[in-house]
């Protein structure tokens, strides 16, 4: 019998209670774990040392020593895209595939949550519902005072399958000009989508709303910080629902408090869950979700059957889908 561990994904058969029995079925044994996002290795070895399996959400990380001591393991399913908590090259050398989702399956639900959040702030739709529950009907309109998107210049940082979606959204429905700053993207691709390549200072100085769709990687680690916000465009808007250590807590702070930028939205942060001392937490113009961006049922049904998918081709001998690490 064969084992499998879900690891960090509370969703995953949660609103789609027969994948769990389906694959108790089909594969053995499953169990859910919860472990805090900067679990130690040791942890994750004694837990999770007899798995075969492992579907895992946004943390904790896997690192050379866990792939050490699991010689059973033979796949890490990220639910989800990004991949960055595991250690690819460790992974290959003990043969464990790493895979991801597709991305077909969390481009619209991303692209969507981050143009919704966009409209949160633009609109201080978070403020105007305060005011409607807490009796505030008339008083002090002035707070709500925002942007039309409408005909606007957008900039999205990393133009792949995310960015790309939003990009379309922006450029299609809001009649946004789109700028995009991503140093992989061949101009021909930028040319056939119909948008303006530039370098992240232009961007910054240029975009009225700006949004982060970049997969986070060592070279760009805090890339929004004190120098990059110098060069925005006075009350423009940041949108960040890629990764929360692609910007610096502190310096966006700052910003939206000296109003050159007019507000943030984010689904993700620097520490999730987000420390209660988090500089972004009680400013009215800043907008947070707790990385939720792929909850609809659309997208959760996909992104379950996805990585049951990819564990059923290896118990069949063959290879899983989206393979993320090279094997
Ligand atoms: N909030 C959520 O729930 C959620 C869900 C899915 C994905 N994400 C995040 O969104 C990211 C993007 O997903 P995707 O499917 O679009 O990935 P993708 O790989 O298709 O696109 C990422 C793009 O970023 C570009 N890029 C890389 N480094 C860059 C840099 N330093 N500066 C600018 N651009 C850079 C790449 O060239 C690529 O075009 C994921 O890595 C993940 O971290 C978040």
């Amino acid at each position: 019998m064969e084992k499998v561990a879900i690891v960090n994904v509370k969703s995953f058969g949660r609103e789609f209670p027969e994948f769990l029995d389906e694959l108790k079925e089909k594969v053995g044994y499953v169990e859910k774990f919860i472990f805090s996002q900067d679990a130690s290795q040791q942890e994750l070895i004694d837990k999770l040392k007899d798995f075969h399996y492992i579907i895992l959400g946004n943390d904790p990380t896997f690192k050379a020593e866990f792939f050490e001591s699991c010689p059973n393991l033979k796949l890490i399913a990220r639910h989800g895209l990004g991949f960055n908590n595991v250690d690819l090259e460790a992974a290959k050398k003990h043969n464990v595939y790493v895979t991801k989702e597709e991305n077909i399956i969390e481009q619209d639900a991303v692209a969507e949550h981050a143009v919704s959040l966009l409209n949160v702030v633009a609109k201080n739709i978070n403020i105007a519902n305060q005011m409607v529950h807490q009796g505030e009907w008339g008083v002090r309109r002035e707070r709500l005072m925002g942007y039309q998107i409408r005909g606007k210049v957008t900039g999205v940082i990393g133009y792949g399958n995310i960015g790309r979606r939003f990009g379309e959204i922006m450029k299609y429905g809001y009649k946004n000009r789109i700028l995009a700053y991503d140093p992989y993207l061949p101009s021909e691709k930028a040319e056939e989508y119909g948008i303006e390549l530039v370098t992240l200072e232009e961007l910054m100085a240029k975009s009225d709303f700006i949004s982060m769709h970049c997969n986070l990687t060592d070279e760009n680690k805090k890339m929004i910080n004190k120098d990059t916000l110098k060069k925005v465009k006075k009350g423009a808007i940041l949108i960040n629902c890629a990764r929360g250590a692609l910007v610096d807590d502190e310096a966006v702070l700052e910003a939206v408090e000296s109003r050159d930028l007019f507000g943030y939205g984010a689904d993700v942060c620097s520490q999730e869950p987000i420390h209660p001392d988090n500089p972004l937490l009680n400013h009215d113009h800043i907008v947070l979700t707790p990385h939720v961006s792929v909850y609809n049922l659309t997208c959760t049904e996909n992104m379950n059957r996805k990585v049951m998918e990819d564990i059923y081709l290896i118990m069949e001998g063959k290879k899983p889908n989206v393979i993320v690490n090279g094997l």
